[in-house]
């Protein structure tokens, strides 16, 4: 499972104040984004224990089309070496009127992707594997074993952006879409299916009050979505958008009788646990935020269920 790759590809620039005023507000390095991104596919390619990764969204710094373009050929190399590749959009990707280039001079803008754009770019990687695609997102179920359903969820609130606003980061099912996945766990568990999840946002607090705080990085009513998934057979769920590391298990064995345990790893920033890696900073197992804040009770260790 990989997560926030964030890539920029050097082909919009990287030269001149802007970018490096961008360089400095935040730690996607932009400027080795491409070799960083780059040398991740390498090693997935020579890993001969990965049979298929999941990658759970921000895959782009601001949905530029032409950073979606040169990820799908990263993609593409993964997939060229027999691994299936699935995916679902991040906060940043789709409709993101922050998409930009660096002139040397200054930036301008540069067109975004629709969620229409999205499917077709990653049709490879996903879309075109599908056993069922919700009419009214970019979530699907697929197989990518026998016998084991990828639930990838489209968590996103892209449809609110415009281009006086930055691009919304909260998380939410809409009703019909939250409905669509409920009828398909429950074929899973009819058809006595494995079920994972996959989707950009957390769908369990990894720390106290952490809606409270942070809303946006847990998706709304994560409470009634974490139960509903767990009560239909869902273990694990792989997450993304917050810069974190961490097995979080939410227990709801004690609410009734036949509700079961699910587990989220929460994974944070690929090129934010770099540069923390490079700051010489605790970063293995550590749970960190967004913001620098180190999380009480962190997770030291994995915790299976
Ligand atoms: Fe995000």
């Amino acid at each position: 499972m990989i997560t926030d790759l964030h890539l920029y590809a050097r082909s919009l620039g990287m030269a001149g104040p802007d970018f490096k005023a961008e360089l400095g507000t935040g730690k996607k390095m932009l400027d080795i984004s491409q070799e960083i991104n780059e040398t991740l596919a390498g090693k997935l390619i020579q890993d001969r224990e990965v049979r298929f990764v999941i990658v759970c969204g921000d895959l782009t710094k601001d949905g530029e089309r032409e950073n979606h373009l040169a990820m799908k050929k990263l993609l593409g190399q993964i997939e060229a070496s027999g691994k299936q590749v699935f995916v679902v959009p991040g906060n940043h990707d789709i409709n993101n009127f922050s998409a930009r280039r660096f002139t040397g001079s200054g930036s301008e803008p540069v067109p975004p992707v629709s969620p229409a754009e999205f499917r077709e770019i990653y049709s490879e990687f996903g879309y075109s594997q599908a056993l069922y695609s919700d009419p009214a997102s970019l979530s699907y179920v697929a197989e990518p074993v026998p016998g084991l359903w990828l639930f990838a969820m489209d968590s996103c609130t892209y449809e609110l952006n415009n281009a006086k606003l930055p691009a919304s980061t909260a998380g939410r099912f809409k009703p019909e879409s939250i409905a669509w996945i409920e009828e398909k766990l429950a074929e899973a568990r009819e058809k006595n299916k494995a079920v994972i999840g996959l989707l950009h946002h957390g769908i369990l607090e990894h720390f106290s009050s952490q809606k409270k705080y942070f809303r946006d990085f847990v998706v709304d009513d994560w409470e009634a979505v974490s139960k509903m998934f767990a009560h239909y057979g869902m273990k694990m769920a792989f997450t993304g958008h917050c810069s974190a590391h961490n097995w979080q298990p939410g227990q709801f064995s004690s609410l009734t009788s036949y509700v079961k345990s699910l587990m989220q790893l929460f994974d944070g920033h690929l090129l934010s646990w770099i540069w923390d890696s490079y700051s010489s900073l605790k970063y293995l197992m550590v749970v960190k935020t967004g913001f620098g804040a180190v999380c009480p009770n962190p997770q030291s260790e994995p915790v299976l269920i």
